[in-house]
């Protein structure tokens, strides 16, 4: 049931959350620009703009690390993960927050949440068209608001995605996909 008459379909398709990326390549900052940019147009509810976005970057990579490690030992977590973090957002040559508002209401905070993803999946879609590869890191717990403080963003922010970025070195294969469900109701 595929139609290959539109291109987008095949960049949604071969879209990998992957981190096999040249180490060696730099993300430049008009192309981070570009992206961010791009994840702008995303569907958002009242035109709350909720997103905000850092681009961290060489030793930054680092120092952000230690952050997200502190933070995560002050939580309780694992020693072992939070050791992993001191490295961890220094396997690809760029990472980007992306942040998500709070709400004037708890279902406007939602809202701005939601518009968040579309945003980030835009910029995953955006960079699977120029080569690049993506992976999507959750923002580990008890480490929100020491990654809101660390990127500059607004204290009551939602730290929705912290992306690892770089120039793709091979492509992953895509797994098996169950078809989707749809119920159709018309009458
Ligand atoms: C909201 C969200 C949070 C995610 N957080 C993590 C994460 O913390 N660690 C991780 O390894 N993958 C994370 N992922 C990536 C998923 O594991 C990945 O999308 C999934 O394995 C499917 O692979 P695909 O993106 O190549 O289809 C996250 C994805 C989403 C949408």
């Amino acid at each position: 049931m595929t139609n290959n008459d539109f291109p987008i379909d095949d960049i949604i398709r071969s879209r990998r959350t992957s981190m096999l990326v040249d180490k060696s390549r730099e993300v430049p900052c008009e192309l981070i620009n570009e992206l961010c940019e791009l994840a702008t147009w995303a569907p958002n509810h009242k035109r709350t703009w909720p997103w905000s976005f850092a681009a961290i970057t060489g030793p930054a990579q680092l120092r952000f690390g230690n952050t997200v490690a502190e933070a995560m030992a002050t939580f309780g977590d694992e020693p072992a993960k939070v050791e992993k973090a001191r490295t961890k957002y220094a396997r690809t040559p760029a990472v980007i927050v992306i942040g998500s508002a709070i709400g004037d209401s708890e279902l406007r905070t939602i809202e701005n949440r939601d518009a968040t993803a579309a945003a980030v999946q835009n910029l995953m879609l955006a960079a699977t068209a120029r080569g690049l590869a993506t992976y999507w890191g959750s923002c580990p717990k008890g480490a929100n608001d020491s990654v809101a403080q660390f990127c500059g963003f607004e204290p009551d922010t939602t730290v929705v995605c912290i992306m690892y970025l770089g120039w793709a070195t091979s492509t992953v294969e895509a797994p098996e996909r169950p078809q989707p469900s749809i119920n159709y109701l018309n009458d």
